[in-house]
């Protein structure tokens, strides 16, 4: 049971009950815990497309003996004039939990302020808490815990970048970030991780970031909504892609949310190479879904 009421951002739960969930979904993932909601019913809101979060949390209820509801742009009123503040006091009467994935965190905040039940976010244009759950799931798994692993970021402060720096800061990893000067995290990011006592030390170049790294993390250049900033956005992160050249000096890992853009943020061999845990990562949205799910709802 988690003392929040909902998971918007990984800072909503604490350092202890971070630790609960990832603990809890590896044993729903051995199989030593078989927790189950029976009748329990996800209210998916999604206003941008998902291949990952979409199947996970389906698939996930149906594991645990639920149900999802796949509500799309143009499958309920919200997309054709229904104000957001009606939607979630309406679907608050029919559901258990909701997810939504938004572009406007503020439009997150509203839903869960008109909420009756849990509301979880699946992606804004400022976090992506689930996928990090899923990063120190699988980060846990490979180097068997977080003391001593030296985590960089190469590329886009946004979303999943600065929610995996809160969550790496409440997990004790240490993070060196490397993001254009135009495209960094925002501020009160960093320094909620610092008030964490683990301020990630921010370069000026991907070299650096990599340098001493055990696991090099990066996203794409061009998140959805940005598409009209292409030109520019490609420009400003030239040399910032994750490729053999970049890691030569090192035996670093390599993480993704995915999807990946083989030949932008990342090169087609360090994707396809032994170094990539991305495979891992997009299975561990599923377990470690299922743990917050189990936490929130039980
Ligand atoms: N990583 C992630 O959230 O992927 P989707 O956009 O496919 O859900
Ligand atoms: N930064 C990416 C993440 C996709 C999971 C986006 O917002 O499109």
């Amino acid at each position: 049971m988690l003392e929040t009421d909902h998971f918007l951002d990984i800072d909503d739960i604490t350092t202890d009950e971070l630790q609960t969930i990832l603990d809890r979904a590896a044993a729903i993932k051995s199989g030593e815990d078989d927790s189950r909601l029976p009748e329990q019913t996800l209210g998916m809101l999604f206003e941008k497309p998902s291949t990952r979060t979409r199947i996970s949390f389906e698939t996930g209820m149906t594991q645990l003996g639920g149900h999802a509801v796949f509500l799309g742009p143009d499958d309920i009123q919200l997309g054709h004039g229904e104000p957001i503040s009606d939607t979630s006091r309406v679907l608050s009467r029919y559901v258990d939990v909701v997810m939504a994935r938004l572009f406007s965190h503020d439009d997150l905040v509203e839903i869960a302020d008109y909420a009756d039940v849990p509301v979880v976010n699946g992606l804004t244009d400022d976090a992506h808490p689930c996928q990090t759950l899923a990063d120190l799931l699988t980060i846990q798994e490979e180097f068997g815990g977080f003391d001593g692993v030296q985590a960089a970021w190469v590329g886009d402060g946004n979303n999943v970048g600065q929610s995996f720096v809160v969550g790496a800061a409440m997990a004790g990893l240490d993070l060196t970030v490397a993001t254009p000067s135009d495209y960094g995290m925002d501020d009160d990011v960093v320094e909620q991780a610092a008030d964490l006592g683990h301020e990630p030390t921010i370069v000026d170049s991907p070299e650096a970031a990599v340098e001493d790294a055990d696991v090099v993390y990066t996203d794409v250049w061009i998140s959805m909504g940005q598409e009209s900033q292409r030109h520019e956005k490609l420009q400003a992160f030239e040399g910032y892609q994750v490729n053999e050249t970049l890691l030569s000096e090192t035996n670093a890992k390599v993480m993704h949310c995915l999807p990946a853009h083989r030949g932008e943020e990342i090169s087609h061999d360090v994707l396809e190479s032994d170094r990539a845990l991305v495979w891992d990562q997009a299975e561990n949205r599923l377990h470690a879904q299922k743990g917050l799910l189990v936490e929130l709802l039980e």
